[in-house]
């Protein structure tokens, strides 16, 4: 439930994006029907990246905090008010986001930064290592207290458990999106920058690893992910919970994770352009080993098998597993259930076939941190520590 004062604020800004994106509007209902077409979400193209942003504080009471902009439903367009799926992410650029919410200026001095254009359905390896790599050489600024990305929701708890594992900082680092676009009745968008440049801003936040803010819910990067395609309230921590909460501008913490993150990792890519092959591969009924050895033999150097149940693996597919095991590939079991954790030497003889357990983490959580893993070692035992610890 909003609070009244920020029904002027919101209307103020729904009336701003509208007029804004009207003349975008008119030319695209020249050329397009009405109702769009098939596919939901379209990237637009990518526009170079925006040069170094050096904050120059308006306010020195007032934190300084970065805004890295990545695309996503948060920078969305629709064709109209109730369009709220068939819309386009990743059209309005980082300036439109910040003059969209001029609430912003009463809690820190903003300066934005494209980083990427995209709907993150697309987002890289090079996409991940050019973020994080801007966020570490703007968190290295002694002006700098903290980083708002904005970031399409499909895959933004992926970029943010990246960041929770390789931001050499302690300042806060707050992913954020939206699930309804910027020209929607009801846009989350605005409230969620809000709060997301209030956490980032705030003392409190320093040293709680990297942060998902949409809902008013603050979760931790590690825990948190996507369960539900459209619903605003989709980012659940399933069995741990969220960290707080925002209200008001301000940031409530309730609990801290207890997992290793940020400058307590190992895990550094200043240097590096690439990381290791890391495919997943998802388990079901009638399982065959033709996906996975699809995956070793496009070069795949560690499997993360999203399996059944605890990380079990079908009488079928178990030899190839086992094989490619013996063969060198990491095989990192995972579970498709989407929480709890996979107990080692459970369902599986995992000291005997030399995999690892990749704990509570989602599956596409587990491929990053193994992909980071193997960049330090490809010995099985120490990939399991790095599981137990991060
Ligand atoms: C995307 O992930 O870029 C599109 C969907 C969204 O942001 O909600």
């Amino acid at each position: 439930m909003r609070k009244k004062p920020f029904v002027p604020a919101v209307l103020a800004v729904l009336t701003l994006s509208i007029l804004m994106l009207m003349p975008m509007m008119a030319s695209r209902s020249q050329s397009a029907p009405q109702v769009a077409p098939a596919p939901a979400i379209a990237q637009s193209p990518a526009p170079a990246s925006t040069p170094a942003a050096s904050p120059s504080p308006l306010n020195a009471s007032l934190p300084n905090v970065v805004l890295l902009a990545t695309g996503g439903t948060i920078a969305g367009t629709g064709a109209t008010s109730t369009t709220t799926v068939g819309y386009q992410a990743a059209t309005l650029p980082v300036e439109s986001l910040i003059s969209a919410v001029p609430e912003l200026k009463n809690i820190a001095n903003i300066t934005g930064e494209q980083v990427l254009q995209i709907a993150s359905e697309n987002m890289t390896v090079e996409g991940l290592l050019k973020i994080a790599k801007r966020v570490n050489e703007l968190l290295a600024q002694p002006e700098v207290n903290g980083i708002v990305i904005t970031h399409g929701t499909d895959t933004l708890e992926e970029t943010a458990y990246f960041l929770n594992l390789v931001t050499k900082s302690e300042k806060p680092v707050v992913v954020v999106g939206a699930m309804r676009p910027a020209t929607a009745l009801s846009a989350d968008g605005p409230l969620n920058l809000y709060n997301a440049v209030a956490i980032a801003g705030s003392p409190e936040a320093i040293g709680k690893g990297v942060f998902v803010l949409l809902n008013d819910q603050i979760s931790a990067a590690r825990e948190v992910t996507k369960t539900n395609t459209t619903s605003l309230n989709t980012f659940q921590a399933h069995d741990v919970g969220y960290l707080g909460y925002v209200q008001l501008g301000k940031p409530y913490f309730y609990r801290l994770p207890i997992r290793k993150h940020t400058v307590a990792t190992p895990f550094e890519v200043g240097t590096l352009t690439a990381l290791p092959q890391v495919d997943i591969i998802y388990g079901y009924g009638s399982n065959r080993p033709a996906m996975l050895n699809a995956a070793i033999a496009d070069g795949a150097k560690g499997i993360v098998y999203a399996g059944v149940g605890n990380g079990s693996i079908s009488v079928q597919l178990e030899p190839a597993v086992i094989a490619a095991s013996k063969k060198g590939i990491i095989i990192a079991r995972s579970s498709r259930t989407g929480a709890g954790r996979v107990v080692r030497n459970g369902e599986e003889k995992d000291d005997e076939n030399g995999f690892i357990v990749t704990d509570n983490l989602t599956p596409q959580k587990a491929r990053l941190l193994l992909m980071l893993g193997l960049t330090l070692t490809s010995d099985p035992q120490e990939l399991q520590e790095m599981f137990d610890t991060y």
